[in-house]
C-alpha cells in the first residue's frame, strides 16, 4: 500500500506541484528510467536464438518513445500508415518495422510495400489485395489459432469471436493464393489477446502457432505476438510478470520445436503495454467535490478524453493523491470511499468507482498510474476539448516537455471558415 511515486521517486526531484503548474493539467509524465528497463527486458525474453522484440507503438507513439525503443534494441510494430510514419520519422529503418495491419486499402498497403515494410496479411481478401498490387513479393499471414484470452474481451485478438486473423482451415488458401500471385509466405504471426499477469495462456498460443508453423516450409520468422501484462494493482502489491520464468519456459520450446522443424527461423514478439504503461502517470487538478444521493464525487480534468481505458474496459487504475507537492499517505488513516470522475458529459466518464483513497480535497492533484500505454494513444478531442501536453522526465532528472498541449488554433486549422 505504500505509495508508488515516493516509493520510486518517480518524479525523480521534480515536485509534481510545480509540473502542474508550468505544462497545465491534465498531463502525462513519463518517466524515461522505467520505460528503458522495461524495454531492455523485452529486448532480452529469448537469447539461445535468433530474437526480436516489436515495440507495439500504437500504445504510445511519443516520438521520445520511440527513440528510446531504438536505443534498446527493439524493432516496431505498426498498425496504420500513420504509426508507420512515426516510425520512421523516429529513425526506425524499415526492415525494422513489421506492418500488421487489418482491413487496409491498396494504397495503405502500397505505402508500406513502397518503403520496404514487411506486411502482415489479416485475411485472405487482403492477401489477395497484396499479390495484386505485389506479383511475385514477400509477406507474412496473421493466423487465428482459435483460442484468445485477455483482460476484458475487447482486447481478446484471436478465437472463433473476433475478426482477426486467418482460421486455421484456410491455411490451405493461403497456399492457393500464394501460388496465383507468386508469393513467399516469410512468416506467419499472431497476438492472442492482452494483459497476461499469468504467462500460460500466451505459452499455450506458443505452442500452438509453433503446431501450425510446421505446416509453412522456410518460414524467415515467427511472431508470437504481444500481451504481458503489469501490475495496475501495484498499491495492493499485485505481482509482476515473471519474465525470467517467461523467457525459460518460453525457450523451451522453442527448443522442441527448432529439433523438428531442423532450424531456427527470427523468433519474434510485439510487447505494447509493457514497454511503456509503468512509465507513464497522469497529473489532474481535483476542481469540485459534492455528495450525490449518498455517493462522493470527487471532480477532475482527467477525463474519458483523456484517458478511456477505465470507460472502454472497465480498466483500474491505481490513483494516489498529491496536496502541495507532496503524497497523501494511505497510512494516515483518513481514508473515504469515492467516485473519481472528468469533466466529460457521459455519465461513463468516470476513473474509479466507489475506490478507497485519502480524503480529497478541492485543488488537490490526482496522479493516475501504469497510464504510459493506451493512454495519450486513446485520446480525443470529444467534448472539444483538447489533447493533453506530455513531458518525460528524463534519466539525468530533466523535466523535458515531448509533446506540447495542442490548440485551439491546432484543432480550428481543420476547417475552413470562410
Ligand atoms: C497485433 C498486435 N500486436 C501487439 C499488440 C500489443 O499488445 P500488448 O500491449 O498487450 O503487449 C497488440 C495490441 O492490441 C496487437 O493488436
Amino acid at each position: 500500500m505504500r505509495s508508488f511515486i515516493e516509493r520510486i521517486d518517480y518524479f525523480k526531484g521534480n515536485d509534481p506541484e510545480e509540473l502542474a503548474k508550468k505544462f497545465g493539467t491534465p498531463l502525462y509524465v513519463y518517466n524515461e528510467d522505467i520505460i528503458r528497463d522495461r524495454m531492455t527486458k523485452v529486448a532480452n525474453v529469448i537469447t539461445k536464438y535468433p530474437y526480436r522484440a516489436n515495440y507495439s507503438c500504437k500504445t504510445n507513439t511519443n516520438l521520445s518513445v520511440l527513440k528510446i525503443a531504438i536505443e534498446t534494441g527493439l524493432n516496431a510494430d505498426a498498425m496504420s500508415e500513420g504509426e508507420m510514419r512515426m516510425l520512421l520519422k523516429a529513425g526506425f529503418t524499415p526492415d525494422r518495422i513489421f506492418y500488421v495491419c487489418n482491413n487496409v486499402s491498396a494504397d495503405e498497403m502500397k505505402f508500406a510495400i513502397d518503403n520496404g515494410i514487411t506486411v502482415s496479411l489479416d485475411s485472405l481478401d487482403q492477401l489477395k489485395l497484396f499479390g495484386s498490387i505485389n506479383r511475385g513479393g514477400s509477406c507474412s499471414v496473421r493466423i487465428n489459432p482459435g483460442v484468445g484470452a485477455g483482460h476484458h474481451e475487447k482486447v481478446v485478438t484471436a478465437g472463433k469471436k473476433t475478426k482477426f486473423g486467418i482460421s486455421e482451415e484456410d491455411i490451405d488458401s493461403i497456399f492457393k493464393i500464394a501460388a496465383e500471385y507468386d508469393l513467399k509466405i516469410t512468416g506467419i504471426n499472431q497476438h492472442v489477446g492482452s494483459q497476461f499477469l499469468d504467462p500460460a495462456p500466451f505459452l499455450a498460443a506458443v505452442d500452438n502457432l509453433l503446431r501450425i508453423a510446421m505446416r509453412f516450409k522456410d518460414l524467415e520468422f515467427i511472431d508470437f505476438g504481444g500481451g504481458y501484462g503489469i501490475p495496475y494493482h501495484k498499491l495492493d502489491d499485485e505481482k509482476e510478470f515473471d519474465m525470467d520464468q517467461f523467457s525459460r519456459e518460453f525457450t523451451a520450446k522453442l527448443d522442441r520445436f527448432v529439433a523438428e522443424y531442423g532450424s531456427a527461423p527470427l523468433f519474434k514478439s510485439e510487447p505494447g503495454r509493457f514497454c511503456v504503461a509503468e512509465g507513464g502517470v497522469i497529473l489532474g487538478r481535483v476542481y469540485s467535490i459534492k455528495e450525490n444521493s449518498g455517493i462522493k464525487y470527487v471532480g477532475t480534468d482527467v477525463g474519458m478524453n483523456v484517458l478511456v481505458r477505465p470507460s472502454m474496459y472497465d480498466s483500474w487504475h491505481d490513483i494516489e493523491i498529491i496536496r502541495n507537492g507532496s503524497v497523501v499517505g494511505r497510512e494516515d488513516g483518513l481514508m473515504e470511499k469515492v467516485t473519481v470522475c472528468g469533466n466529460i458529459c457521459e455519465s461513463g466518464d468516470v476513473l474509479c468507482k466507489d475506490r478507497e483513497l485519502p480524503v480529497v480535497k478541492d485543488d488537490d492533484l490526482i496522479c493516475v498510474l501504469d497510464a504510459g500505454a493506451y493512454g495519450y494513444s486513446m485520446c480525443s478531442s470529444y467534448n472539444t476539448r483538447l489533447r493533453p501536453a506530455e513531458v518525460l522526465i528524463t534519466s539525468d532528472g530533466t523535466a523535458k516537455l515531448i509533446r506540447r498541449r495542442e490548440t485551439f488554433d491546432d484543432m480550428f486549422a481543420l476547417y475552413d471558415f470562410t
